[in-house]
């Protein structure tokens, strides 16, 4: 397939300029003023959209077994609502149970994945215990390209880790040269809040961000940062959500720990009041969502790119699961889905309401996860040879989320209502065209698993 794309605004690695582009096979293979148009080619028009690299959503959850439940997407589900959402590689958590093997654990997520996804993805490999039979694996799976580890220092005799382990994680990250990406809250305290607000009749949504106050977070960050520190390993904080927290990194970041640092949509949008209301189970997840007092400072330094990525940490969980936690919010399924409208809530929230250059946006949802992951520059740049994962987007689009036209494996949005200012029009992957008129028109299975 030969495809040209005229006239559009390209707006990649901290540029923006007019530019034809063209795709010959899966590869970007020229990019410049009034370009050739080869005699087989199919021309789109991108006058008046902006031409962006593919986006890259850095940390999702497809395949999830948890709290005694299972996230409700499948590869199928998850990667289409991302390419129509201007998704076009994902990163998915892999988390074993503690008590299985990384190893089965790999098998069944790799396998879950492979010939089911319409978009390009990867792994960061979870570890839930720490022995020989996990480090081999580890070491394994390095050498296959999954080149990012992923511990839990939450979630207490699920996927949580002890210190022990977690320094075992980092060291061998270090001498691998991976990076470790880390789930920040102190567990044992999260179990100390929960008994007490439980035995004090506290028993609603709305008692899940005081089972693990911004303290909690804080104190998961700075301990996270302190085995980095002292195994010289390189660090990603994910979904990081309140100021205290950002302190801790930043602070860490300054005496030279390896850190970089993610949000995720959610918590950029939403606040805790939402889980006072009767349907607040619908926003419970973790680390929680915060007082609105802590979206400024999360904005300013990802505007001044303190923060590195925006993610979406997509979980999806149906409003009967989120029933399972009636009576006793810490068993409320943690998460929120947002796969599919990330870009166009950062884009109309951020950019468009004026809290981030479209430049900084491109590099936050796509370039800087790329480069992080070891993606760059196959991804997460309009270059001549990388992949020709593009998004054609038009900021004249307007419309509203909505649960009833999410293409998510879902009953409702935590967005429910959410007007956006722009969505993707066209969607390439690897130079197919996946998405056209905002519809999916990709093929589920030709997906590839990166590897990095
Ligand atoms: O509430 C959340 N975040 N659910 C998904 C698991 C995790 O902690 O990322
Ligand atoms: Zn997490
Ligand atoms: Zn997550």
């Amino acid at each position: 397939m030969t495809l040209l794309i005229q006239h559009g605004e390209l707006v990649s690695d901290g540029r923006r300029w007019k530019a034809d582009l063209l795709i010959e096979g899966e590869i970007i293979s020229a990019i410049g003023d009034h370009l050739d148009v080869p005699a087989d080619a199919r021309i789109i028009d991108a006058s008046g959209k902006y031409v962006f690299p593919g986006f890259i959503d850095p940390h999702v959850h497809i395949h999830l077994p948890f709290m005694g439940t299972f996230a409700k997407d499948t590869h199928e589900t998850g990667s289409k609502a991302a390419l129509i959402g201007g998704t076009t590689t994902f990163i998915e958590m892999l988390a074993p149970a503690g008590s299985e093997a990384l190893e089965a654990g790999w098998k069944t997520w790799s396998g879950m994945a492979e010939g089911h996804s319409a978009s390009d993805y990867s792994f960061h490999i979870g570890v839930t215990r720490w022995d020989d039979e996990t480090e081999a694996t580890l070491r394994d799976l390095v050498a296959q390209g999954m080149k990012s580890f992923k511990v839990f220092l939450a979630y207490k005799g699920a996927f949580g880790i002890d210190d022990h382990a977690l320094y075992q994680v980092c060291k061998l990250a270090k001498e691998l040269g991976v990076i470790v990406t880390a789930h920040c809250e102190n567990a044992d305290l999260v179990a100390e809040l929960q008994q007490k607000l439980l035995a004090e009749g506290k028993t609603g949504p709305q008692w899940h961000e005081k089972s693990r106050p911004e303290a909690v977070e804080a104190e998961g960050t700075a301990h996270f940062a302190t085995f980095l520190e002292l195994t010289g390993a390189r660090g990603y904080v994910v979904h990081l959500s309140n100021g205290r927290a950002l302190e801790a990194a930043l602070e860490a970041k300054e005496r030279g720990v390896d850190l970089e640092i993610e949000v995720v949509i959610p918590h950029l949008l939403l606040d805790k009041s939402l889980t006072e209301r009767p349907d607040g189970a619908k926003y419970v997840m973790s680390p929680p969502l915060r007082d609105r007092s802590n979206h400024r400072p999360l904005w300013e330094a990802l505007e001044r790119g303190q923060i590195d990525t925006v993610a979406t940490d997509h979980c999806p969980f149906d409003l009967s699961q989120k029933a399972m936690g009636e009576g006793n919010f810490t068993r409320i399924p943690n998460g929120i889905p947002a796969i599919e409208d990330r870009v166009n809530l950062l884009y109309t929230y951020g950019v468009s309401r004026g809290h981030l250059t479209l430049e900084r946006f491109v590099d936050a949802a796509s370039t800087r996860a790329a480069q992080i992951f070891g993606l760059y520059p196959r991804k997460g740049t309009l270059s001549v040879g990388s992949d020709a994962d593009l998004v054609i987007y038009d900021p004249q689009y307007r419309g509203k989320i909505s649960a009833e036209t999410s293409h998510m494996n879902n009953d409702y949005s935590g967005f429910e209502g959410w007007e956006i200012d722009g969505r993707p029009e066209v969607v390439t992957v690897r130079g197919e065209v996946a998405v056209e008129n905002g519809q999916f028109v990709g093929t589920v299975g030709r997906g590839q698993l990166l590897r990095r």
